[in-house]
């Protein structure tokens, strides 16, 4: 009988347990001590085959019982390793969706302030007083959409148009300048009283000017302001008699294209009007081209 001395001695210890009522198992026990003075115990086990079987059926049950264990312990170190592997990925994948509605809320509110803000325009409340900021600040710039041709048709690729930026009850708010097929020369101009008459090019009044440059027109109080050809003259046209009132350089500022804005050629000298006053944006040759922002006094056009 094969067996190491640990398990016989577990199969000792079990069997009053397990064979009850046999009382002569153990024949002889001898205990000594030899010369060396080592305690020695001899043990003599009957020779009955039966005990034998049944000792072998008890091994065999003890390896069973082992590899049951054993198992049953690798199912439960699988069972535990598979649990915390899915809890993993699902706290993964509630991260990775939480991160989605995070996304598609960010677009949601995107799209209704969008939807707000077209509606508004659509349907405006109470229309502000121009050159009024209640409307609040930028928000967004669209990319470049064609309203309409202006009169003057496809050869007329440029020149410039808007509103009066501080208009009186009288003016016409509404103005248009294209410039002639050349990009740079600026003769005619028309006068709107809406922006619906501009849309459909009726009720206008149309004025000769020719003697502008470019495209850098802007009206202020019901004058137009733009930059005199070939020069760097400033020139101010009362657009109730078109009358030329003022003509003034511009001191320092380059003109004939010499720093013009890179996508608009001839436009050296470029006005605007907001609820400050009347701006002037241009280049001097002290600036080296970058752009230089004056304050105009609009009754003498001279730098603030
Ligand atoms: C006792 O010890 C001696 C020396 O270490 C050894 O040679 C001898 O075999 C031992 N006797 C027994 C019975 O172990
Ligand atoms: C034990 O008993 C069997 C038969 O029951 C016998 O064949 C065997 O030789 C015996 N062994 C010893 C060591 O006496
Ligand atoms: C435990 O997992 C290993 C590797 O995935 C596999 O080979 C083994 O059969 C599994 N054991 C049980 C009891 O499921
Ligand atoms: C513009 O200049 C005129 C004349 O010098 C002056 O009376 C007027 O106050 C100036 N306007 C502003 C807004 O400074």
């Amino acid at each position: 009988m094969q067996s190491d001395p640990a398990l016989l001695a577990s199969f000792l210890l079990l069997l009053p347990l397990v064979l009850p009522g046999q009382p002569q198992l153990v024949r002889n026990v001898l205990n000594s001590m030899d010369e060396n003075g080592t305690f020695q115990c001899v043990v003599h086990l009957p020779n009955n085959s039966i005990f034998l079987q049944q000792l072998d059926q008890l091994q065999s049950t003890l390896q069973e019982l082992i590899s049951k264990y054993e198992q049953e312990l690798s199912r439960v170190t699988n069972a535990s390793l598979t649990l915390k592997l899915l809890v993993d990925s699902a706290r993964q994948s509630f991260h990775a969706l939480r991160e989605e509605v995070d996304i598609l809320e960010g677009q949601l509110s995107e799209c209704e302030r969008e939807k707000e803000q077209e509606q508004s325009s659509r349907h405006p409340g109470l229309p502000l007083a121009p050159g009024s900021c209640a409307h609040g600040g930028l928000q967004k710039v669209s990319r470049p959409l064609v309203v309409k041709l202006n009169w003057r048709g496809l050869s007329s690729k440029a020149g410039a148009w808007g509103r009066d930026s501080a208009p009186s009850p009288a003016s016409s708010l509404y103005w248009v300048a294209p410039l002639r097929a050349d990009g740079r020369y600026f003769d005619y101009y028309r006068l709107h009283k809406s922006y619906g008459d501009l849309v459909l090019l009726k009720h206008y009044e149309q004025w000769k000017m020719g003697y502008g440059d470019g495209s850098g027109n802007t009206v202020y109080k019901n004058f137009m302001y733009f930059n005199y050809y070939g020069t760097r003259d400033m020139a101010k046209v009362d657009l109730s008699s078109n009358t030329l009132v003022l003509r003034r350089p511009l001191p320092g500022a380059t003109y004939n294209n010499r720093f013009s804005y890179a996508f608009a050629p001839w436009t050296d000298i470029d006005f605007t009007g907001d609820e400050k006053g009347l701006w002037v944006l241009y280049a001097t040759e002290e600036s080296k081209g970058n752009l230089v922002v004056s304050l105009l006094n609009d009754s003498t056009l001279e730098v603030e």
